[in-house]
């Protein structure tokens, strides 16, 4: 019979710090977080004295478990709702345009590239390995348009031990002729190849008991790059299979005006998806910028989620996303990265973005350190309809996590006598990089860097 002790894989004892809602952060002291050997979080004890450490730890080999320092505290994985992997490629590069402009100049000749499946997999390597490092333990990832470049990126991400959702891009019309699909059907076909890949991908990696980590996602670029007929289909796959969908939606007021000469019977930009059967509540929005009442209470309607990137949105100068009307809306955000439209591959700095944005906007109902720590985890796990599985340390959630280290070797952050949990926390979150990530899991397992001498195991 198998006991409790011989069930678990791993033990944390420290400080622990999640999310629990948009007003409240709870900072665990002392916290015992057991691990079991399918990746889950088995038991969450608090204010575990050390004197009574030898009984809770009864059984459990002490090679599994971790004590951590005064300086080292365990947060949830941050989760990325929105990134570009092929545009890693020029993240930094290309800031002196908006967004449709941006396009044509800088992104599409970029994403031709992984037309080539060899160059694919080189820049996914180094795409996902950032991403990881930076702390995005689940991310929602566009890929190009290209099949095999796409099977790539999920040879990568499964090698590498990321959580993720992966999207064959689809593009049939206003593309440049060496970035575009001929027809809906081969559009659809090559997307409906791609699932069957995942799955088939899914059925002979995923260990039994355990869920998949990485899942399809429906991705028509944006309303502009796809006719009427190919997100009707995709709307239709979306449901056949039973699959999130992302978009972009309301970015820039130019994207905003030819959407709607393209589309003039649908009532406004957010029912041209709905219209065609994409705005679900498996629907990922990015930016949603510049958003009439109809739109957001469309999207509440439907719980389809909003991904707010600050970073992309100052960058590519689309505009100053209303995250507060939507927290008091009660809908569900998260935060994305936008790589390359955002310079940075790293949550943190979504974060630090959106509470710049936030400040800009009104300065009197600014986000604050709670409510940005809820976007990063839970608030992104909800946007992925995930939030039974991952986004904070509920017992039975898997364990995603980052073990912070805010005086790790090299780490931007100073602290001082005067530091409390809390404070190092809030300074990890405003000053902290990748150099505090001492050891990153995804459903238990520590993920593997290129590189780097740890495996999944
Ligand atoms: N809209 C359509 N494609 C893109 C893209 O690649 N990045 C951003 N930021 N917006 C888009
Ligand atoms: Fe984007």
């Amino acid at each position: 019979m198998q006991t409790f002790a011989s069930s678990i894989a791993k033990v944390f004892y420290g400080t622990l710090i999640h999310s629990l809602s948009l007003k409240e952060v709870e900072y665990i002291s002392s916290g015992l977080l057991f691990v079991d050997t399918r990746g889950k979080i088995a038991k969450l004890l608090k204010n575990v004295d050390a004197d009574k450490l030898p009984e809770a730890l009864e059984g459990v080999a002490e090679d599994k478990v971790v004590r951590l320092t005064e300086d080292q505290f365990v947060i949830p994985g941050l989760i990325d709702t929105h990134i570009h992997a092929p545009q890693y490629t020029f993240c930094g590069n290309g800031h002196d345009m908006p967004l449709l402009e941006w396009l044509d100049t800088y992104t599409f000749p970029r994403e031709a590239a992984f037309k080539d499946p060899v160059y694919a997999r080189e820049a996914y390597t180094r795409a996902v390995a950032r991403s990881l490092r930076n702390g995005t333990t689940s991310a929602c990832w566009y890929a190009t348009i290209h099949l095999e470049a796409c099977k790539e990126l999920v040879q990568v991400i499964e090698e590498q031990g990321q959580r993720a959702y992966v999207g064959k891009v689809n593009m049939n019309q206003n593309s440049p002729d060496y970035l575009v699909e001929t027809t809906a059907d081969s559009s659809v076909a090559d997307t409906r190849a791609f699932i069957e890949y995942v799955k088939e991908h899914n059925a002979s990696t995923v260990a039994e008991g355990s869920s998949a980590r990485i899942t399809p996602i429906i991705t028509p670029r944006f309303a502009i790059s796809c006719t009427g007929e190919l997100m009707r289909k995709l709307g239709d796959l979306a449901k056949e299979y039973e699959l999130p969908i992302q978009t972009h939606l309301c970015e820039n007021l130019n994207e905003i005006g030819f959407t709607m000469s393209l589309f003039p019977e649908s009532a406004n930009y957010a029912a041209v998806y709905d219209d065609h059967g994409l705005m679900t509540h498996r629907t990922v929005m990015a930016h949603c910028v510049h958003m009439k009442q109809e739109e957001l209470d469309l999207m509440k309607t439907r719980k389809a989620g909003v991904s707010h990137c600050a970073n992309s949105n100052l960058n590519l100068k689309s505009g100053l996303a209303e995250v507060r009307k939507m927290l008091d809306m009660d809908m569900k955000v998260g935060l994305g990265t936008d790589v390359a439209g955002g310079y940075s591959p790293s949550v943190l700095d979504a974060l630090r973005g959106a509470r710049s944005v936030s400040v800009a906007r009104d300065a009197e109902t600014t986000l604050m350190v709670s409510e940005l720590f809820y976007l990063a985890t839970v608030g992104g796990a909800r946007v992925m309809e995930l939030e039974d599985k991952i986004g904070n340390f509920v017992e039975g959630k898997e364990f995603d996590a980052i073990v912070v280290d805010a005086s790790a070797p090299g780490s931007p952050i100073d602290v001082f006598a005067h530091d409390t949990v809390q404070t190092k926390f809030e300074k990890y979150l405003f000053v902290g990089d990748d150099r505090n990530h001492s050891t990153i899991y995804v459903q238990g397992k520590e993920v593997r860097l290129p590189g780097a001498a740890s495996a999944r195991k």
